[in-house]
């Protein structure tokens, strides 16, 4: 602790040192000045600055968007969104039932006026099979594709140690999380470098900006896609292709586990609208050396900017992801032993 004698007599000094006084003061005022103004600028970037428009990409004038794990969660609500925005969709994931209930749900409707076309595109990314993906660039090689998103992602079925983590489970994570999204790019890019103005969005997370662990494949898998996301972006920029790391925290949906929306939990609904009415608004993220990341949801994007403006702390981000995942595993293993007595 500082002693009151101590600033007593850093006073008394200053006070003899008028020039050096008035040095500190400015510097200090400049320093709260510039942290004043970023707040400024990321709270409007949050709630004031509009996206990009989905015309840039080709709304409403033929254009295809691609969404891998459109049967359900996010990929669903993505694929819904666009349609409504005048987008014609293939959706791409393992289940073919559901796919086509999703198909079904987009050609039927009711809040939407555009009259779009939508194809079913069969995957299991765990396979990794490379002719699989041959057969998806053969699909989508003649459609004027404009955007892409990489949303199928895969997580553990509970938080676990390194140790104890199933060999399939690890396996699947990297297949699905980062094969899946580099062949998959691979696949649709010719196409979407056909039109010289085109958008990858790559899901990612915020256990990929803080390691996570008892989630640490998932979460090093998400680091892999901010990583080559920032990398794609600058490769693409001179050819019109924008790429897109959304940064996302909590989301209901089936791979979170979490039923019910919070302040900070939006359901996918909100969720897609907040990054579709965004697009290209990085609240924040260029502040803190991430090119090509954007927060687009307002409660995480204010909890992002805490993160890296207030906190600035990884060692304590680190502690509180474990305290959480420690909580997740604990009533995970709760609700196995109540279906085990069947309660
Ligand atoms: N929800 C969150 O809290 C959260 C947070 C941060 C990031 N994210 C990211 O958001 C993305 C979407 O997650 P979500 O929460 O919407 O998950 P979700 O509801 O579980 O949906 C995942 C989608 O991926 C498909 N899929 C899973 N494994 C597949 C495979 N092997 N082959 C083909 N398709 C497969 C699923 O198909 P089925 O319908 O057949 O299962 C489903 O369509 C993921 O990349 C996730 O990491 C989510």
């Amino acid at each position: 602790m500082v002693s009151t004698g101590f600033l007593a007599s850093v006073q008394n000094y200053l006070s003899e040192q008028p020039k050096l006084s008035l040095a500190l003061t400015l510097v200090g005022g400049l320093v709260v000045a510039k942290f004043i103004l970023k707040t400024l600028l990321v709270f409007a970037e949050i709630f004031v600055l509009p996206g990009t428009s989905l015309k840039k990409y080709g709304a409403k004038k033929g254009a295809w968007a691609v969404v891998t794990g459109a049967s359900d969660g996010i990929g669903k609500e993505f694929s819904l969104q666009l349609a409504e925005q005048g987008f014609n969709i293939v959706l791409v994931a393992r289940n073919a039932a559901k796919l086509n209930e999703v198909k079904d749900e987009i050609l039927n409707n009711k809040r939407s006026s555009a009259q779009v076309d939508v194809k079913v595109h069969v995957i299991d990314f765990s396979t990794d099979d490379l002719t699989e993906y041959s057969k998806l660039g053969a699909a989508v090689q003649n459609l004027d594709v404009g955007i892409l998103v990489n949303n199928v992602g895969r997580s553990h079925a509970m938080p676990v140690d390194f140790i104890d983590l199933d060999a399939e489970e690890m396996e699947g994570i990297l297949k699905v999380n980062i094969n899946a999204n580099l062949r998959v790019t691979k696949s649709v890019l010719p196409t979407l470098l056909k039109r010289k103005n085109g958008l990858i969005i790559n899901v990612g997370s915020f256990s990929g900006s803080t390691p996570c662990a008892m989630l640490q494949t998932y979460s090093a898998s998400k680091q892999f896609l901010s990583s080559w996301s920032d990398a794609l972006a600058q490769e693409l920029k001179p050819k019109g292709i924008d790429v897109q790391l959304l940064n996302t925290y909590f989301v209901v949906s089936k791979l979170s586990k979490i039923r019910r929306p919070s302040l900070f939990i939006p359901t996918p609904h909100p969720y897609v609208k907040s990054v579709l009415s965004k697009l290209g608004v990085p609240a924040g993220a260029k502040w803190t050396g991430r090119p090509s990341t954007t927060t687009p949801y307002w409660s995480h994007a204010i909890m992002d900017w805490a993160m890296n403006n207030v906190l600035r702390s990884k060692p304590l981000e680190m502690a509180f992801n474990l305290s959480t995942q420690k909580d997740f595993r604990r009533r995970a293993l709760r609700k196995q032993e109540r279906e085990r007595k069947g309660i």
